[in-house]
């Protein structure tokens, strides 16, 4: 598996060098970061020296149509300015009043669900119904729309696309003739990336009318109006491609990551019976599931949420283009074009930085909190100037919907369906996470 091996190679040669490199065909050198010192040069102390878009670089991007202009794919003042706009949109007066709400429907959705494959005695995959119900919650909060994905039989149209999109966007990258492919509309795959981006594109656009027109629910928090009025206070305008580009990134931002972390913490939670009771008695104690009792008691789930996300981070690499040619703290030299990886999947399976038993599940490593390792040891929400904005909302909405869960269910993995990831800009697993459910009696 790639990420392993990235693993075993970082710990055999980034040891001493705080880092490697890697060379493949048509792509420059790519360096995988494995001392936080080295991290924390290119996120924070030299910041403006890695950048996402780098000029001569322009034509190994392959995901323009779905990421366009969205804050995943600017940097500058560009991107200072969309920061602004999401930072305002998680203050955590919002997230409380606003978002942690959206998802109290949701759940109950999705335990009906489970109730009715219990009743049918049948498995299901947990992966998927986390992933409707995260792209209900986040589509509810950008556009006011409730979109019903987890109810339905098959997926609406929109998230299909969404899916689809993304999944061509990177699978591009293993192709050196994509842009050919794409010009001359050769096979299946670029036929398809065209439909399904108009499909995205016209949904998300007619829902930016919607609310443009203010036919929708005033009382319905939601990021088009507030980007909307933020223009207008500041005396500017939006066009609705600046408005798609910060929905789709929203949706990227908040929908994947929190369904993949969910379903790694249930598989975890299986794996480990030990950590499921103690688990099981934190959230049994609960007297209700209020934002204030999900947010102050239920330290336990969350030491559970950051090692789960320390070994099956939901983002696994993300990397960067080196602008001027220079040497690391630890001795290493980054040329100008070159790609900068900071790899959370690698950083936090070392042992030189986690100890021996850096493999093992021990949610007690982070009984107290995250922050003891500091964000360049443990990257996973990103660090320095672009660390994640949606932390705080993920770690709530995933506690909130664990939390109902675990107080109705017990779930099994089902052994006929290997758990094993994908190689992608998410850590999805790959066949889903097939589990069968029995209802506890509390
Ligand atoms: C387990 C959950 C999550 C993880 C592990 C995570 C991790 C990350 C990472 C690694 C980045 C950097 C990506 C890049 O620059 O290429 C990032 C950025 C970001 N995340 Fe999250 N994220 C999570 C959930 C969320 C949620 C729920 C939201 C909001 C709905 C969100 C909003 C953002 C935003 C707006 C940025 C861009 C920050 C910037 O570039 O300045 N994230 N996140």
């Amino acid at each position: 598996h790639l990420w392993d091996w990235l693993v075993s190679e970082a710990e055999t040669y980034g040891a001493e060098s705080g880092g490697f490199a890697l060379s493949s065909p048509m792509r420059p050198p790519s360096v995988i970061l494995t001392d936080p010192r080295n991290i924390e040069y290119m996120m924070k102390t030299n910041f403006d020296n890695f950048v996402k878009r780098h000029p001569d670089l322009e034509y190994a991007r392959t995901g323009n149509e779905f990421f366009g202009h969205g804050i995943f794919a600017v940097d500058g003042p560009e991107w200072r300015r969309q920061r602004k706009l999401y930072s305002y949109t998680f203050s955590a007066k919002n997230v409380k009043d606003h978002m942690f709400s959206r998802f109290e429907a949701l759940t109950d959705t999705l335990i009906k669900k489970i109730d009715a494959h219990i009743g049918r005695g049948e498995k299901f995959d947990l992966q998927n119904l986390f992933a409707r119900l995260t792209i209900d919650g986040i589509c509810s909060i950008a556009f006011a729309q409730e979109l019903k994905s987890l109810e339905a039989e098959v997926a609406p149209p929109f998230v299909a696309a969404f899916d689809l999109t993304q999944f061509y966007s990177v699978s591009r990258g293993r192709d050196p003739l994509w842009k050919a492919k794409r010009f001359f509309q050769i096979g299946h795959r670029e036929r398809d990336m065209r439909k399904q981006t108009k499909i995205l594109n016209d949904f998300v656009f007619k829902m930016i009318n919607v609310i443009r027109a203010g036919n929708y629910d005033k009382s319905q928090f939601n990021i088009v109006q507030l980007a909307l009025d933020r223009a207008k206070a500041s005396g500017t305008t939006i066009s609705d491609q600046e408005l798609r580009d910060i929905v789709v990134s929203f949706c990227i931002a908040g929908r994947d990551t929190t369904a993949c972390a969910m379903s790694w913490i249930i598989y975890e939670l299986c794996k480990h019976p030990k950590v499921a009771e103690n688990v099981f008695r934190e959230v049994d104690a609960l007297k209700g599931t209020s934002y204030n009792d999900i947010n102050n008691k239920t330290d336990y789930l969350q030491s559970v949420f950051f090692e789960a996300q320390r070994l099956h981070p939901s983002v696994p690499a993300d990397q960067k283009a080196c602008l001027k040619e220079c040497v690391m703290p630890s001795g290493l030299k980054v040329k100008n074009g070159w790609l900068v990886a900071f790899h959370p999947y690698v950083m936090g399976r070392l042992k030189k930085v986690w100890g021996e038993d850096a493999l093992e599940f021990k949610p007690e490593r982070f009984a107290g909190g995250d922050r003891q390792y500091g964000e360049f040891m443990f990257p996973h929400f990103n660090a320095g100037p672009r660390l994640c904005l949606g932390k705080t909302m993920a770690i709530l909405e995933t506690k909130y919907v664990l939390t109902r869960l675990l107080r109705h269910f017990e779930f099994t993995l089902d052994d006929q369906t290997p758990v094993e990831y994908i190689i992608s800009i998410l850590l999805w697993m790959k066949n889903g996470l097939w589990v069968t459910a029995k209802r506890r009696n509390v």
